[in-house]
């Protein structure tokens, strides 16, 4: 069996918080491999990536995620009990209960919600603050506040930009460990109590929600058992629908750096409906945001020539599979056409995870996609602005990175 390339640091992740995305991507270049081993945080990872590896990762039932990344990481995130970390049936099942809020329907709905709430709160801003908004901030509160009508969470205007902020707290923490981490940990705990309380509500009959809605289809979901989800996982679930589309924000701020160094793509844009998916798709390859996926073997199976056991862990590389020269022309170059007409591909482009949707691949993509469309629809069409001077560098070694000033605009009129 061949010799897997070896990071020769005892313990890689002071690099990996030093180097961020390009952690991987510096390593597999250094090999010149798709595949290395490094120690992160004390437990070894087969570190790969590219489309090959994408689909030995995705090979449905191969990896667990459980215990796979650091519980900084993961109580931010999916959290325990959640369907991320369930394998198997039991994995299956819950995935339908998420897959099932998808329909055409349920995601025009939510695009249009968003839109308006978007428009309003442009006005909003501009009656009272003279127009300059900081969009990364901004858009939280606008999806969150969708999020909740989409969903059918009936909150106080108080109560629903606590909620945004915690779940702002959420995305921003997940890549960090010690105090920040923690005060993070605190504030989701509020919002899973708030979720809770309303689980526990439409199960005592005092709070009826729309049929269909999210909050309904939770409340209501059972377990291969046959037992209603316990309401503390009902809220864990909860927030795996509101935080995910609060992170949205992060992919619309790419956006509209994207709109503002390519302006022929703008102007495009403005008048060609065919070119705003394409643009969006563009947008989601680029952007640096979930840096790895982390699994842990189930059984001993082989790739290549390499074999691998029980227990052994793995990274693989969204960012540099985005990116990766064997599969995209030109692939730092931003280049919405490469998408028209683009056939589709779960293992090159993968920014949502890979591989099929009974997976682990991420529930909200086709969600994403459509709630930034219409929302690049929006701001393009709909919402004249400037750039005041600002500081738009993107920082690599920040995760989840962002422009340094968070993208301010000032909103000079509405149509
Ligand atoms: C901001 C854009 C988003 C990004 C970058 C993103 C990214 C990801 C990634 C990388 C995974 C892990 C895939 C894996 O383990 O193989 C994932 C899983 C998941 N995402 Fe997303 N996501 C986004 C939006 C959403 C939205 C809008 C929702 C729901 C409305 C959502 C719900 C989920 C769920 C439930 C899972 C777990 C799926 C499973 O384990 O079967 N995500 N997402």
């Amino acid at each position: 069996m061949p010799q897997i390339a070896q990071d020769n640091a005892l313990d890689s992740s002071l690099a990996f918080y030093r180097e961020g995305y390009e952690f991987f991507r510096h390593r597999h270049r250094q090999f010149h491999t798709d595949i290395f081993q490094a120690k992160l945080l004390g437990k070894t990872y087969n570190c790969v990536f590219g489309e090959d590896a994408a689909r030995m990762f995705y090979e449905p039932d191969r990896f667990t995620r459980q215990g796979a990344l650091p519980s900084s990481t993961l109580k931010l995130l999916q959290d325990e009990g959640s369907v991320a970390v369930l394998d198997a049936e039991a994995h299956a099942q819950r995935k339908q209960m998420f897959l099932s809020l998808m329909t055409p329907e349920r995601l025009r709905l939510f695009a249009q919600l968003a839109s308006e709430v978007l428009l309003d709160a442009a006005a909003d801003q501009r009656s009272q603050n003279g127009g300059v908004i900081n969009l990364d901030q901004a858009l939280r509160g606008v999806l969150c506040d969708a999020a909740c009508r989409w969903i059918d969470i009936r909150l106080e205007r108080s109560e629903l930009q606590r909620l945004t902020g915690e779940l702002g707290a959420m995305i921003d923490n997940a890549g960090t460990i010690g105090p920040a981490n923690w005060t993070a940990r605190i504030r989701r705990w509020h919002s899973e109590q708030l979720l809770r309380h309303q689980v526990e509500r439409v199960r005592a009959g005092s709070l009826a929600p729309r049929g269909g809605s999210g909050l309904e289809i939770i409340a209501s979901h059972r377990e291969p058992d046959g037992q209603l989800l316990a309401p503390e996982i009902c809220a864990v679930e909860l927030l795996n629908v509101l935080r995910p589309i609060v992170a949205i924000s992060r992919f619309m701020t790419f956006a509209a750096l994207a709109l503002h160094q390519h302006s022929a793509a703008h102007a495009q844009l403005r008048c060609d409906d065919a070119f705003l998916e394409p643009f969006v798709q563009e947008v989601r390859r680029l952007t640096p945001f979930f840096p790895v996926v982390a699994g842990i073997a189930r059984e001993d199976f082989g790739w290549r020539d390499y074999r691998f056991g029980k227990g052994d862990r793995f990274a693989l590389d969204l960012y540099g599979t985005n990116r990766d020269p064997r599969a995209w022309d030109d692939p730092e170059a931003f280049r919405p056409e490469r998408f028209i007409g683009w056939r589709g591909n779960a293992f090159t482009m993968i920014p949502q995870g890979g591989g099929d949707f009974v997976g682990h691949r991420c529930a909200g993509e086709w969600l994403t996609i459509a709630v930034m469309t219409s929302l690049m629809c929006t701001l393009v069409r709909k919402i004249e602005y400037e750039l005041p001077e600002q500081d738009l560098t993107v920082d690599l070694s920040r995760i989840p990175a962002a422009p340094k000033s968070g993208f301010v605009i000032d909103v000079k009129s509405l149509h």
